[in-house]
């Protein structure tokens, strides 16, 4: 058969691909995988607790879960959630937002080819515009959204810290123009696969850039502000009318109710409006329904406080002091980790590239992620870029034990 040109962005070595199929084959098999590649958030009972009750009050409610599940809502998503959080993002943090801000998609990761499209390629004044990754490693979920030609991004600026084992990245801005090449900047916050958190001066800095030009300033925020607040640092929710917030259920406990939030100026939210209808005529129901009375509480924010930020805490601790114990003798470097739920290993001089070590680690049931997935955009060669890998820490703390245990055993032979 033919394949048009399009089949190019769905081929077999996109990371993404790797990464999905290798969840799905861990989860089926029964043998003893160690997944510590995924992007799964963890179980955490509490949270599950809150997920069960509200969706109870729903079937308890006469006609309120066949309505949700029985009707196609509107392309914009559930309005009810849409009024609720609106009035929290303008109550809580002062954001001038109205219910035009705002708009639903079955996942935010749906709403990254929309917006790529929007602002990269071909534009009706006769230029072509790029999205500008200000700072690499970045989210592997943008690989092939668009033609891999619309990206272009930077080198991050490598700072060593008082604690050998951590080292720190950030924004290089010297030498960054930031003009009518591009059509929009775009940075996770945390960063995937880092765990890096921009700081509020880098985030306000390239915010000025932005709003300069007349161009968005893209925030993925599925770990960030204001929910699910997976964050060791501080840091303060950003959003103007020259930003593009997206949000996400997922890291909250919700990955398979594919819910996601655009928050943007009302221009845009009409365009992701009208790509849900065009795409998936209108988003999922079900996450909004389940979150709802969450916001409108406030209950939501207290538990991304109280219950998802120590949690984390807790297992980044945990697996930074078995990766102390195993490997603490050799120079191995993590991220500092500022928020997310990964964990950034950097093996600088490893005779051990990390393709090949992505490999050998799955021969041993080891599932991580090479680090070199995580540089869309940049297209000089990077040693660095060959001596990394993610850990994902939110598997059952026995399997992300042992699978620590094999990384260093391979890591050593290396050395
Ligand atoms: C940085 C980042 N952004 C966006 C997403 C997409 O999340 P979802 O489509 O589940 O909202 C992910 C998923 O892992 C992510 O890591």
């Amino acid at each position: 058969m033919q394949f048009s040109n399009f089949s190019a962005m769905l081929s077999p070595d996109d990371g993404v691909l790797q990464l999905m199929e290798d969840l799905g084959e861990a989860l089926e098999s029964k043998s003893d995988t160690m997944m510590l590649g995924g992007g799964n958030p963890a179980f955490i009972p509490r949270m599950q607790a809150h997920f069960h009750q509200e969706m109870q009050a729903l079937l308890d409610k006469e006609n309120e879960f066949e309505s949700i599940v029985g009707n196609y809502g509107g392309p914009q998503g559930q309005q009810g959630f849409i009024d609720q959080l609106a009035e929290m993002l303008q109550q809580e943090y002062g954001w001038s937002i109205s219910r035009q801000n705002i708009a639903i998609c079955n996942g935010s990761q749906s709403s990254f080819s929309t917006l790529f499209r929007l602002f990269s390629g071909f534009f009706p004044d006769g230029n072509t515009r790029k999205i500008l990754l200000p700072i690499t490693p970045e989210y592997i979920g943008y690989n092939n959204t668009v033609d891999p030609s619309c990206f272009e991004s930077r080198k991050p600026e490598i700072y060593d810290l008082p604690d050998d084992l951590f080292f720190k990245y950030g924004i290089q801005f010297k030498g960054m123009e930031i003009d009518e090449r591009y059509g929009a900047l775009c940075v996770s916050r945390p960063t995937n696969p880092t765990g890096n958190v921009v700081s509020d001066e880098e985030l306000a800095r390239l915010a000025e850039h932005a709003k300069a030009v007349d161009i968005p300033l893209i925030l993925d925020g599925a770990y960030g502000l204001p929910f699910p607040g997976i964050l060791f640092t501080d840091a303060t929710p950003f959003w103007n009318e020259h930003t593009i917030l997206c949000l996400s259920l997922s890291k909250l406990g919700l990955p398979g109710v594919r819910t996601g939030i655009v928050v943007a100026n009302r221009e845009i939210i009409d365009y992701v409006k009208c790509s849900n209808a065009v795409f998936s005529l209108s988003p999922g129901a079900v996450g909004p329904a389940l979150m709802t009375r969450l916001i409108k509480s406030r209950e939501l924010l207290d538990l991304c406080r109280d219950v998802i930020r120590p949690y984390y805490r807790k297992r980044v601790d945990q697996t930074i002091a078995l990766i102390r114990e195993t490997m603490g003798d050799l120079p191995v470097k993590i991220h500092k980790p500022e928020g997310g739920i990964f964990l950034w290993l950097w093996f600088p001089d490893c005779s051990i590239e990390n393709a090949d070590l992505y490999m050998l680690l799955k021969q041993r049931g080891v599932f991580v992620l090479s680090g070199s997935h995580f540089f869309p955009g940049l297209k000089e060669s990077w040693q660095h870029a060959r001596e990394c890998i993610r850990i994902s820490y939110t598997a059952d703390f026995d399997q992300v034990s042992r699978g620590i245990s094999i990384i260093a055993e391979e890591i050593r032979k290396g050395y």
